[in-house]
């Protein structure tokens, strides 16, 4: 029993990688919060909530007014798609309402990621 914890544990802290959680952290207050809010008490703001990201499709979180283009956008977010709109929002998806600059540092991108899914309610892959 004990040992299998411990492997547990292990699982979870190598699907991290090297992310640097608290940087995704400090990445995600700093350029994401005053739109999004992830995590139990999450709700829609001028952005949509960000729960149940990881697998789903874009534009179908709920009760949130997406533009017509993030509702076709036809994309699933994982983490390659969620690097590629965060480099350029409106070259992955002309017409998105979400105003922003980009950030293309793929370490910044992986340990915002890292953390974005550190904080779902149930694990995500
Ligand atoms: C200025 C406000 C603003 C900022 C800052 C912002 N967003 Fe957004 N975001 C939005 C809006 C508005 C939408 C809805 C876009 C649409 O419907 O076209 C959105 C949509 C999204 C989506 C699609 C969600 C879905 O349910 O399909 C993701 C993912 C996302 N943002 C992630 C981020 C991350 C991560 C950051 C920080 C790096 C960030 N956003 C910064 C306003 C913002």
């Amino acid at each position: 029993m004990k040992t299998l914890c411990l492997i547990a544990l292990l699982g979870l802290h190598l699907s991290a990688g090297a992310a640097d959680l608290a940087n995704g952290q400090r990445l995600f207050n700093v350029r994401c919060a005053s739109c999004h809010a992830v995590g139990p008490s999450a709700s829609n703001g001028f952005g949509p909530q960000l729960n149940g990201l990881f697998g789903r499709r874009a534009g179908s979180g709920p009760g949130y007014s997406y533009s017509p283009a993030m509702k076709r956008a036809g994309i699933v977010w994982n983490d390659k798609t969620l690097a590629a709109f965060l480099d350029d929002p409106d070259d992955l998806v002309p017409g998105t309402k979400m105003r922003f600059w980009g950030m293309s540092n793929q370490k910044q991108v992986g340990d915002l990621l890292a953390w974005l899914r550190s904080q779902q309610p149930a694990p995500q892959r």
